[in-house]
């Protein structure tokens, strides 16, 4: 294991666009791609699956011994398998979205994870790997060369989550968005760029120009 030359730390609210520019800019720079959130949602599903209280928290830290986690770190090749089994739609139903934040906010599961988060990015054979989620600018990799925290308005996140999500409808999923970011927030402030992290804002950009501004920034962190 080489290690990456460049990481590249992403972080932002649900429906910041945060996942899909992150993918796209790893395309576009050849690097990987790693989404953290889908290690939170596999776990919520495992929890799930083994007939676990979400809310029991010495359960869902002992179920962590257990836990035979995947991911797929190339662009061009996403995967999240829990066990073997194929996650990657299961992970985004409404009843996952609903306990990950209950999930996500046990300790002793987030140091677990952000020990994960940290040998998936050494597994790289990429120039660079770019990883999103709520905390990599500050706890994941607050070192990275490159840190950016993707914002957007509400209105916007809650059209683009609302655009991306069928089958609830635009008050029931802007009623999801903000119950999720206050409780996700109490963790970790994902609201507010850290020192020396660049905000990216993409209400008025459309999708191309946000990719770009990360490329820009990583291409800019290079010279
Ligand atoms: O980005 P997402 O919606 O897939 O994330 C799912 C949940 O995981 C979210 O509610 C907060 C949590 N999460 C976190 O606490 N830290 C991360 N680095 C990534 C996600």
């Amino acid at each position: 294991m080489s290690g990456p030359v460049t990481v590249v730390a992403v972080d932002g609210p649900a429906g910041s666009g945060k996942s899909s520019v992150s993918r796209a800019a790893a395309r576009r720079l050849g690097f990987d791609y790693q989404d953290t959130g889908a290690a939170y949602r596999a776990l919520a599903w495992f929890v799930l699956e083994r007939g676990i209280d979400p809310a029991d928290e010495e359960a869902v830290v002992n179920v962590l011994a257990d836990f035979d986690y995947a991911i797929g770190i190339d662009p061009d090749d996403y995967f999240v398998r829990v066990g073997g089994v194929d996650v990657e739609a299961a992970i985004r139903e409404p009843r996952i979205s609903v306990v990950v934040s209950a999930i996500a906010r046990i300790l002793p599961v987030r140091a677990y994870l952000v020990d994960l988060f940290r040998h998936v990015i050494a597994s790289s054979d990429k120039p660079g790997v770019i990883t999103e989620g709520r905390d990599i600018t500050t706890v994941v990799c607050p070192d990275a060369p490159v840190r950016i925290l993707l914002t957007a308005s509400p209105e916007v996140r809650m059209a683009r989550r609302s655009a991306e999500i069928t089958g609830q409808s635009a008050d029931e999923v802007a009623k999801h968005l903000t119950s999720r970011d206050a409780q996700d927030s109490r963790v970790v402030d994902f609201m507010n760029a850290a020192e020396g992290v660049i905000a990216i804002d993409s209400t008025h950009l459309d999708f191309d120009q946000t990719i770009q501004a990360v490329v820009d920034l990583v291409h800019a962190a290079a010279r």
